[in-house]
């Protein structure tokens, strides 16, 4: 190969901008151009071999028609299947005259003069080719232009092998940080353990569909949290959110808070009343233990689901409402269901899509930054400067076993942050329960004096607060209102 002098400088210059331009689109044009430019030609056109096929495809051109490219493809087919078949660049000083042309009919008709087309190697693998013509005397093509353009050829396809690299990695790179955000970008929710992930994609999904979504776990996991997230990060974000526990309202006031009555439908009902259902149109409604809902209002909540229409007591003609409806239940549905006390359509509809959230002492992990979290919080909120952990301190929350999960884990550091006489919280500062199996239960004691027992005990600690007791207890009002008439505590 002889390139001139002239024709070095150049290559050189325009090596070190193919170079920079990381976008193949934009590099495939200037290529062009700079071939163009270098052969004082006037058309040109670049292919491709592009998909799995890897059919050769148009990917730039100069003074061609885009619609009559394929036309283009034609003229040049002969250049083309020539470079194609030997790899080698190819010339031709006067189509018109060279004998190899005669067949082609067009190169007579488009009067071309000149033809140079050089194939784009890398590392002996066939990329495409360049094809470039003129018509105009002047601009014919010899041996040194030829030359200049294969060696530019060779870095033109070097240049376009990094940028389409370039771009499969943005395109990647685009994905994963997709993938990212849609995995960790609810910033209510701390959660960087492996088991909270598949939580954390579901939420995802979610997010911007009205699917109905049952949230399971145990006690102060989390599910009220997730609910609100699905909530405020979904597409009905700025509707309302209206929150309905079925375990903490009576149940002859249930099925009027759910859906509403019409003014004289009952003695006291003096005027028209707006359900929840109603007041979370558009919205969520978010029905917290729904293990907990009678028999008689499943079947009304299975007729909501299925008609999406709501019939006030004493009314008589149906709304229609959009709403998305997430329930959450800290019982085993599946078990409520076995045992007749929940309907077994009205669980398949809700079960739609279950988001489960795995106890505390599942995602260990979790707990160094859920503390961190909370003593933060705690120490802004009574105005003290506490800054972490001393040694051991984190070490004794990560060998408990918190069947309060994440909620007895903020009581715990609420605890500690007003405890504390120092900068940090030690391990004397947090106050774990041990509520241990040996703790003065003897074997032979039934489970019945066991759940009476801790019944007192946890009614006499929260002062007779049943919503209170029934938290820390882990079960619904319901049971307490229940269990404590079956055992007459007052
Ligand atoms: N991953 C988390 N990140 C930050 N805070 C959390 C997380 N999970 C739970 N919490 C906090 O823990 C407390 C309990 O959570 P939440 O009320 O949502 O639990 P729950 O599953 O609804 O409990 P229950 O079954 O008793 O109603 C809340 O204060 C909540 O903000
Ligand atoms: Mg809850």
């Amino acid at each position: 190969m002889n390139i001139p002098e002239r024709y070095l400088g150049a290559l050189l210059e325009i090596s070190q901008e193919i170079n920079s331009i990381q976008e193949p689109e934009t590099l495939l044009e200037r290529i062009l151009e700079i071939a163009l430019q270098q052969l004082s030609a006037e058309r040109g056109f670049i292919l491709l071999k592009e998909g799995a096929e890897q059919k050769l495809l148009p990917k730039a051109a100069r003074n061609i028609d885009p619609a009559k490219i394929s036309e283009v493809s034609e003229i040049s087919a002969t250049a083309v299947q020539k470079v194609l078949a030997s790899q080698k660049p190819l010339l031709t000083f006067d189509a018109r005259s060279d004998e190899s042309f005669d067949a082609a009919q067009s190169v007579i008709t488009h009067q071309i003069r000149s033809i140079a087309c050089v194939p784009l190697l890398l590392r002996g693998k066939l990329l495409g080719v360049i094809y470039i013509d003129s018509r105009q005397q002047t601009a014919r093509f010899n041996q040194q232009s030829l030359d200049f353009l294969s060696a530019f050829a060779n870095q033109a396809a070097i240049a376009l092998e990094n940028a389409r690299l370039m771009e499969a990695l943005r395109s990647e790179n685009e994905l994963l940080k997709g993938e990212f955000h849609r995995i960790y970008s609810f910033k209510e929710i701390i959660a960087r353990s492996k088991a909270m992930e598949p939580v954390l994609e579901l939420m995802g999904k979610v997010l911007n569909n009205t699917a109905v979504v049952l949230i399971t776990g145990e006690t102060g996991t989390g599910k009220e949290l997730v609910a609100r997230a699905i909530h405020h990060n979904g597409r009905r974000g700025k509707q309302p959110f209206v929150a309905l526990n079925c375990g903490a309202i009576p149940e002859n006031l249930l099925e009027s808070e759910l859906f509403g009555y019409k003014k004289g439908a009952f003695t006291g009902a003096a005027a028209d009343k707006k359900g929840l259902i109603e007041v979370a149109d558009g919205g969520t409604l978010f029905l917290d233990e729904i293990g907990e809902l009678p028999l008689a209002l499943q079947v009304k909540l299975l007729r909501f689901l299925q008609e999406r229409e709501v019939l006030r007591l004493g009314g008589s003609q149906p709304t229609p409402v959009d709403v998305r409806i997430i329930a959450a239940s800290n019982r085993n549905l599946t078990e409520e269901v076995e045992e007749g006390r929940f309907r077994k359509d009205l669980f398949y509809r809700l079960n739609v899509i279950e988001i489960r959230l795995p106890p505390l002492r599942e995602r260990k992990k979790d707990i160094p930054l859920l503390a961190h979290h909370f003593l933060k919080k705690f120490s802004r909120s009574l105005e003290k400067n506490i800054t972490g952990f001393q040694p051991g301190a984190l070490e004794k929350l990560l060998a408990y076993h918190w069947p309060g999960n994440v909620r007895e884990l903020e009581n715990a550091l609420e605890r500690a942050a007003v405890l504390a006489s120092q900068n940090l919280i030690s391990a004397e500062d947090l106050v774990l329960s041990q509520v241990s199996a040996a703790g003065g239960v003897e074997a032979g004691t039934t489970l019945e004096e066991v759940s009476r027992a801790l019944l007192e005990k946890t009614l006499r600690s929260c002062e007779g607060n049943k919503t209170r007791a029934a938290e820390a207890m882990g079960v619904s009002l319901r049971w307490i209102h229940y269990k404590m008439k079956e055992w007459g505590i007052e």
